[in-house]
């Protein structure tokens, strides 16, 4: 389904001199750029400090990027630098998917993408290397919300407009447009939705684990501000908040310590992302503790990429509040705006949903706005990135 009313209809044409000139600067940088560690979690090739042309994918997003063709007024390609945070969950890999899908040589685009590998330096490295090779436009999906005024001066010196997704930078207005949602909403979703589910259920929270995200990213801030509102507003404990930095082995490791520290005073774990929810679920059932619809645990994710709504239809997790990766086709609208000499939105909401795995709770409010619950399907899964 296209978010856009109306289907953009655009000349193709050839890569001219400068942008053959950047497209050899991107793959020296590319390979100046060096991988900082970490592990990825998701099933996914790893393109650590990798810069490539976007290949065409034949999935449900090549009907958007159908409608998203961009060229510049000389018919040349539009190039597009692309910092993305890193490949440390499945969310991320749907996040650059969308790109990969959208900003297509066919659609008229040139994709230089970097792999950050979660290393700030690195992106700051790649957002300056993108001006150097005088690309087009920049998307950053910024892996901490401080530190970008300067270089994104450079970049407004430069000409080239910023456009930013996701996560959001706190420092700094130099930028075209965001796109994306709020993170500080799903934290408050994801509190009264356990308010709602507790009293349906006739549970006393006795003890609530959170795992958070990377430290210092807008995704980690907003979540924790929201669910601690709402975990004050109940008179909640929160026995203890650490970094599993958004992965698998991070949201086990925390887990495991947990269930030593913790063992018989929680029944609550919340997951700020489902790639750490995966791993606290190992770490549970190692520590024999039971958790979801059956289980002595209540386990609330975010993201809801397919392979945690999996485990919402099994019970397994009880609740996951999605945060939508597919921002590529609205970048591309941002960019056809800004083409046209149009002035875009500076903030571009996306849509996101709620899910479950039965009818316990379907809706409840977040000040005072009524929100749906979606309970998981076989079709929910199939339709999901
Ligand atoms: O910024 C979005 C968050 O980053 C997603 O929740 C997480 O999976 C990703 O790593």
């Amino acid at each position: 389904m296209s978010p856009f009313s109306g289907v953009i209809h655009l000349q193709k044409g050839c890569m001219n001199m400068k942008k053959l000139f950047a497209l050899v600067l991107a793959l020296c940088m590319a390979l100046s750029l060096v991988a900082c560690g970490g592990s990825s979690s998701s099933d996914t090739e790893d393109t650590t400090g990798d810069v490539s042309t976007a290949d065409s994918v034949e999935d449900a997003e090549a009907s958007v990027a159908a409608d998203t063709e961009g060229t510049t007024s000389d018919g040349s390609l539009i190039t597009v630098g692309f910092a993305q945070v890193g490949h440390e969950s499945d969310w991320r890999t749907a996040s650059t998917q969308s790109c990969q899908d959208v900003f297509t040589e066919a659609n008229g685009y040139e994709l230089v993408f970097v792999d950050c590998d979660n290393d700030s330096a690195t992106q700051l490295e790649a957002v300056r290397g993108f001006i150097q090779q005088e690309v087009d436009y920049i998307i950053i999906d910024p892996i901490v919300s401080t530190g970008w005024d300067t270089v994104l001066t450079e970049c407004e010196d430069a000409g080239i407009p910023v456009i930013v997704i996701d996560r959001t930078i706190d420092d700094s207005d130099k930028y075209a447009a965001w796109v994306g949602s709020n993170f500080t909403t799903e934290g408050l979703a994801a509190g009264e939705w356990l308010n709602a589910y507790a009293e349906a259920k006739g549970i006393e929270i006795s003890g609530i684990l959170v795992i958070e995200g990377t430290t210092g990213a807008s995704a980690t801030l907003g979540r924790t501000e929201g669910f601690q509102q709402i975990a004050d507003s109940y008179g909640w404990t929160i026995l203890d908040s650490q970094d599993g930095d958004f992965t698998q082995d991070g949201g086990q490791e925390v887990m495991e310590s947990y269930c030593k520290s913790y063992e018989g005073q929680f029944n609550v774990v919340i997951c700020q992302n489902d790639n750490e929810a995966f791993g606290a679920m190992t770490a549970m059932t190692n520590a024999g503790v039971s958790y979801g619809e059956d289980g002595d645990v209540t386990l609330i994710s975010f993201d809801a990429c397919t392979a945690g709504l999996e485990y919402v239809q099994q019970g397994l997790i009880n609740a996951d509040f999605e945060r939508n990766p597919l921002a590529a086709p609205f970048v591309a609208e941002v960019i056809e705006q800004l083409e046209a000499g149009e002035t875009p939105e500076t903030e571009i909401y996306m849509e996101e949903h709620w899910f479950t795995y039965d009818e316990t709770v379907s809706s409840f409010t977040v000040d005072g706005a009524e929100q749906t619950v979606t309970v998981v399907t076989d079709e929910v899964v199939e339709a999901q990135y």
